[in-house]
């Protein structure tokens, strides 16, 4: 991962050009990286807030040999891979909200989306849109956010070298990508386990069309969150927008 680079000063969003890429056959581990998005996006067609030259905004396209499927695993394998990053090269350390949401004192760090170019049965391209937040001062946050955001710079008092941690990012990255074509979820679930801040957690979880409420009781070998509901049913949810509660 990370042979194969292609840098922008600035672009709408690396994740829409890696989009482009994958279809047009770019090989395993091209990287698509700039220093400010003009459009960047988010999940559930969230605009992305992307400063220039303050964060990490970068696309990674990988194609491992496995069934569609499994591809959402790929959000909680990155979202590890990110946290042991950052975690080497700073006093922080995140907490992952599920899916892949990085927290650090409550706040949002990182976020994670990930694309899927899929035949039936086939993965052809998982698309890794990676955005952290490094070393923006809080008035670089648009309004709107400033209460549920932070930086690295934010958080530990110190600016932060966004090429090693891109370096560290990718490094773990293959690792950790690696390790679950070879061996399964099993090994990075127990890292995400112990990096998580919601299992145990009183969320609530909005869906497309319905939201619920309930303790969080852990994720299963497909990464699928399990909510106890009031009523004592048990709940998976695949995807959903994630509020933990105070109590
Ligand atoms: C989220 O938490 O909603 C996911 C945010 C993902 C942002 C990154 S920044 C690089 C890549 N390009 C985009 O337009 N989005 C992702």
């Amino acid at each position: 991962i990370g042979r194969n680079i292609a840098y922008y000063p600035v672009c709408e969003s690396t994740q829409t050009i890696a989009s482009e890429k994958a279809s047009e056959q770019a090989p395993h581990g091209t990287v698509i990286i700039t220093e400010q998005q003009t459009a960047g996006r988010g999940r559930l067609e969230r605009p992305w807030d992307s400063s220039a030259n303050k964060g990490i905004w970068m696309s990674v396209i990988i194609r491992p040999e496995i069934s569609p499927q499994f591809a959402a695993q790929f959000t909680l394998v990155s979202a590890v891979a990110i946290t042991l990053a950052i975690e080497d090269l700073t006093d922080c350390s995140p907490a992952i909200k599920w899916p892949n949401d990085l927290l650090i004192n409550g706040k949002k760090v990182t976020g994670i989306l990930t694309e899927l170019q899929a035949d039936m049965d086939r993965v052809q391209a998982i698309i890794i849109g990676i955005g952290v937040n490094v070393n923006q001062d809080l008035e670089a946050f648009d309004e709107s956010i400033q209460s549920i955001a932070t930086s690295l710079k934010m958080e530990s008092g110190q600016e932060v070298n966004r090429a090693e941690l891109v370096a560290k990012i990718l490094f773990y990255l293959e690792k950790y990508a690696d390790m679950y074509v070879e061996n399964g979820f099993e090994p990075i679930k127990l890292l995400w386990e112990s990096y998580n801040c919601t299992i145990g957690k009183r969320i609530r979880a909005n869906m497309l069309r319905e939201t619920v409420e309930g303790v969080a009781m852990g994720i299963t070998n497909d990464g699928v969150l399990e909510l106890k509901l009031d009523n004592g049913e048990i709940r998976g949810i695949y995807s959903a927008d994630i509020h933990l509660m105070n109590k």
